[in-house]
């Protein structure tokens, strides 16, 4: 049965991807009343009453606005070091919980999240990755279930920004945990939805074996003090045989690109091969051009919205969710050993509880403030 009421909910974070959700939420959510937003930056006030509609309410406290708005979801799309808090707060005060990924930066916080989610069964949790809301995705999904592209036993991703004059990322570094952990994780996402990584396990609770990751300041030299690179290359053993390689990068001129190559025993299949904006060419003195997508937004804009009606039909219908928090923990385990072995310049291992068993920070940040003074 489908309901007819609408799923009163409010957002907090008007940032990059927050005002765009705060414009799908205002005009393109049938299903959604957009009751409240929220954001601690000075004068997010006048752009929500410049941009949003006048029965939205502002709240400049993410906490007076979960308790008083009236609101019975709440949005988290803040810097990624503030999810955990917010989630946490959102599931006590009895609000369903939509937040953008990554859950955490590491591992053990994510986990007691996921905890927390648990333990409120009759309260909705979605962590959503956008390719698995996006047409192209869906679609080679069905040919791996139908069995077009038989044993699929390897995924290749790519996936790259355009550079960025300003270098935003630089200083966002600090909070996004790096760019295996928050560019990486879509990536880890997809090899996990698109390769059985479940089946053939003698310990159902370890999935992967060992991860080990290579990266560059190619161009932002600056992110050596993170512990950050501005490409980087991970490579993924699960631990029944199948392999997920990744590049990712924020350094490319033409555009944003973001690819999938899907690996079976029958065929391969590759998703977003050309990042292109449509379908138009221009063929002139220098060939044959294209234009390519200038951001992730652009190329997964029809996910940003199914993934918030999706989430309005499970709060409203009770219907069921694409990824589960399980899929967030699995993704955040793989990233994070990615981003240390970058770091640590080792392999990481999983142990028999499926945890990555990495050196104690103590001695990575050691590392990074070594490179730091060139040692
Ligand atoms: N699914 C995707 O493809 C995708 C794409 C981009 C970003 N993201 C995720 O979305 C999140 C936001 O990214 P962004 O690029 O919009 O970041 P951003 O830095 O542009 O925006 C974050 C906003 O949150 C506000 N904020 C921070 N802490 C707050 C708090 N405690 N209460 C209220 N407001 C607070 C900041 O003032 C800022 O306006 C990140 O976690 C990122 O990983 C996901």
């Amino acid at each position: 049965m489908t309901s007819d009421r609408r799923l009163r909910l409010a957002l907090i974070g008007l940032g990059r991807l927050g005002a765009i959700r705060a414009r799908i939420l205002a005009y393109h959510q049938p299903r959604i009343e957009f009751v409240a937003a929220c954001d601690t930056k000075p004068g997010a006030d006048e752009w929500a009453a410049n941009n949003l509609p006048a029965s939205v309410k502002f709240y400049a406290d993410p906490e007076d606005m979960m308790r008083n708005s009236g609101a019975e979801a709440v949005l988290i799309s803040t810097a990624t070091a503030t999810h955990a808090a917010l989630i946490c707060l959102g599931l006590d005060l009895g609000l369903h919980v939509m937040c953008e990924k990554p859950i955490s930066v590491d591992v053990v916080t994510t986990q007691e999240v996921v905890a927390k989610a648990a333990s409120k069964p009759h309260l909705k949790f979605l962590v959503p990755f956008s390719r698995r809301y996006d047409d192209s995705y869906l679609n080679a999904k069905q040919l791996v279930e139908n069995g077009s592209l038989g044993n699929v036993h390897a995924v290749e991703t790519m996936c790259i920004d355009q550079q960025d004059p300003t270098g935003f990322f630089v200083t966002f570094s600090a909070q996004s945990g790096g760019i295996f952990v928050d560019m990486g994780i879509h990536d880890a996402d997809i090899g996990r939805y698109f390769m059985d990584v479940k089946s053939g396990l003698t310990n159902p609770k370890r999935q992967v074996n060992r991860v080990v990751a290579f990266g560059q300041q190619a161009v932002y030299g600056e992110l050596a003090k993170y512990g950050d690179a501005d490409n980087g290359w991970g490579m993924v053993e699960f631990a029944n045989g199948k392999v997920l390689t990744t590049h990712l990068g924020r350094t490319l001129k033409n555009g944003y690109e973001g690819a999938t190559r899907v690996c079976g025993t029958k065929a391969h299949s590759i998703i977003g091969g050309n990042s292109t904006i449509n379908r138009v060419e221009i063929r002139d003195e220098h060939g044959v051009r294209t234009a390519t997508t200038p951001d992730a937004f652009t190329l997964y804009d029809r996910s940003f919205i199914n993934d918030l009606a999706e989430f309005a039909g499970a709060v409203l219908d009770n219907s069921p969710m694409t990824c589960t928090p399980e899929d967030a923990f699995e993704a955040s385990k793989i990233v994070t050993a990615l981003q240390h072995s970058f770091r640590t310049g080792k392999p990481v291992y999983f142990d028999e509880d499926g945890l990555p068993i990495m050196e104690k920070a103590v001695e990575v940040n050691k590392k990074i403030n070594g490179h730091l003074n060139g040692h």
